[in-house]
């Protein structure tokens, strides 16, 4: 049945977004299986409230995690993450009205919010984070010919 697969690209390379990250897809795949195995209401309902609320803690705890880093679009991912809090607040208000949830169409709209959501922005953070590491891997590669030159210079001496 339709479900969402994890795999490598996916990754951004910072262990607690990635970790969080794959907590996600297992949320998101619980809930798939509770709308395609036809669970109750309730029982539906309530994975998309832990889903709901964990997305939020993923949000604040990433948006450390930005910040710590020093990540310069922070604002501009804090927005994104805004609106996508908002979507998922409405999606549970829909499901609340329309009762029974078609599992192709939940799994598409899971796709687009969570995958859509990972390699579209916080890809961006794991380029950035490379980016940064490849510049500090040049200054430090300068200074250390820099200081090989030296002590051949002493050995010489
Ligand atoms: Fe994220």
């Amino acid at each position: 049945m339709a479900r969402i697969n994890w795999d490598e690209s996916l990754e951004t390379g910072i262990y607690s977004i990635d970790s969080q990250h794959m907590d996600l897809v297992g949320m998101c795949n619980d809930f798939l299986d509770a709308v395609s195995s036809g669970k109750t209401e309730q029982a539906v309902n309530a994975l998309v409230r832990r889903l709901r609320e964990y997305c939020v803690q993923h949000f604040h705890d990433e948006e450390e995690t930005m910040a710590e880093m020093g990540y310069p679009r922070l604002g501009e991912h804090q927005r994104e993450h805004r609106r996508l809090s908002q979507q998922v607040k409405e999606y549970q208000r829909d499901l609340y009205k329309k009762r029974t949830p078609q599992p192709l169409e939940v799994r598409d709209f899971l796709k687009d919010w969570l995958l859509g959501h990972i390699l579209g922005m916080d890809m961006k953070i794991a380029e950035w984070l490379k980016e940064r590491e490849a510049e500090q891997k040049e200054s430090k590669v300068v200074i250390g010919e820099a200081g090989e030159g030296e002590s051949e210079g002493k050995e010489e001496a």
